[in-house]
């Protein structure tokens, strides 16, 4: 088993398959976009799977694909077979912002992906476009339905919470649960390699951030009712709306220390690194070492004892210079 210095147990990988995106949405990329690595400085899908198995036999039995936007990667349904083939690995699943979902969605749930989670942070066709730089609601949209269709389930979506841009859709997106049986997260915003004007249009990124404390204040009048009675799965606080089908769900990554108490994960940047935390700038090599012949599991466990007790972003800012879609989110 993989447990580091404080007790956790690692048994959840995310892995990010690509550094490029289709979006350059505000909070993650600069408007000119972002200098995308060389094909050959990123992660082949064996050299994946030779980290994936040697995880899976310390007793990580969940993986998640994350980018970049992981859609836009040749072939991914390749990856996730030899991954939901891996024995021990009981989830893949895929965060993706859905542009190129629908066409994909059959063949990505036929590979064994068991479900996705969509970043979808507003409703309103033109500001979806500014926030995510030439995105397409409508596509999304069919692309979420797409993932239904294909047992992809349960459906989440992901919602950014920023001030100014959609704090007034906030209950409008809560009550997608009311129809759509989907698990709607608001995300606090996270101040990494963002900090910088997001456009005309938008507030200052500093003042964009909401303590979800007031998210969650905001959509008392809707009667929300708790639905965390399994304490200690995943960093979401759930909720649910009487009469809903869906759950809602709140993440602090910031303002709640229960966060970090309760990190099971380890990532893999599409680059090759083994990142013990996102809010660290600790990175272990390891592509470097399989190429060099070397085998995977020392430098996962190495990885793992370099795991931090926690973050202090709170009182911080951006830890270092890579991005969240350098990272995997
Ligand atoms: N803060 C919070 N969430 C972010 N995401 C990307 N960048 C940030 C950020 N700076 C979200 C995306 C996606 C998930 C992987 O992370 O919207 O849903
Ligand atoms: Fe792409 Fe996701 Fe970053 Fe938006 S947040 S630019 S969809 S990686």
């Amino acid at each position: 088993m993989l447990i580091d210095n404080w007790g956790r147990e690692i048994t959840y990988l995310r892995i990010s398959v690509t550094d490029r995106c289709n979006f350059r949405c505000v909070y993650c990329m600069p408007p000119e976009g972002l200098v995308w690595q060389p094909h050959d400085a990123i992660m082949r899908y064996e050299e994946i799977e030779q980290v994936a198995r040697a995880a899976a036999e310390q007793g990580v039995r969940q993986i998640r694909l994350t980018g970049g936007e992981p859609l836009v990667r040749a072939d991914l349904p390749i990856l996730i077979r030899m991954l939901a083939d891996i024995p021990g690995i009981e989830d893949v699943s895929l965060t993706t912002n859905a542009m190129l979902l629908e066409k994909q969605a059959e063949k990505l749930a036929q590979a064994g992906l068991k479900r996705v989670n969509v970043s979808l942070d507003t409703l309103n066709t033109e500001k979806f476009a500014r926030i995510t730089r030439g995105g397409s609601l409508v596509r999304v949209l069919r692309g979420i339905a797409a993932a239904e269709n294909a047992g992809l389930l349960p459906i989440k979506i992901n919602v950014v919470a920023m001030r100014g841009v959609n704090d007034d859709e906030f209950m409008d997106l809560a009550r997608l649960t009311l129809e759509h049986p989907w698990h709607v997260r608001f995300i606090e915003l996270m101040p990494i390699g963002n900090q910088q004007p997001w456009g005309p249009d938008f507030p200052s990124p500093q003042d964009a951030f909401i303590p979800i404390q007031e998210i969650v204040e905001q959509l008392k009048p809707l009667g929300l009712v708790s639905e965390n009675d399994a304490v200690g799965y995943g960093p979401a606080i759930e909720y649910r709306i009487p009469g809903g089908i869906g759950k809602l769900g709140f993440i602090s990554p910031l303002s709640e220390h229960q966060f970090c108490q309760r990190c099971n994960r380890l990532r893999l940047t599409a680059d090759g690194y083994l990142r013990p935390c996102l809010m660290s700038a600790v990175e272990i090599p390891i592509l470097s070492a399989l190429r060099a012949g070397q085998p995977a599991l020392p430098v996962i466990k190495q990885a793992v004892a370099a795991k931090p007790e926690g973050h202090k972003l709170a009182t911080q800012a951006a830890p270092d210079g890579r991005r969240m879609i350098q990272i995997g989110g």
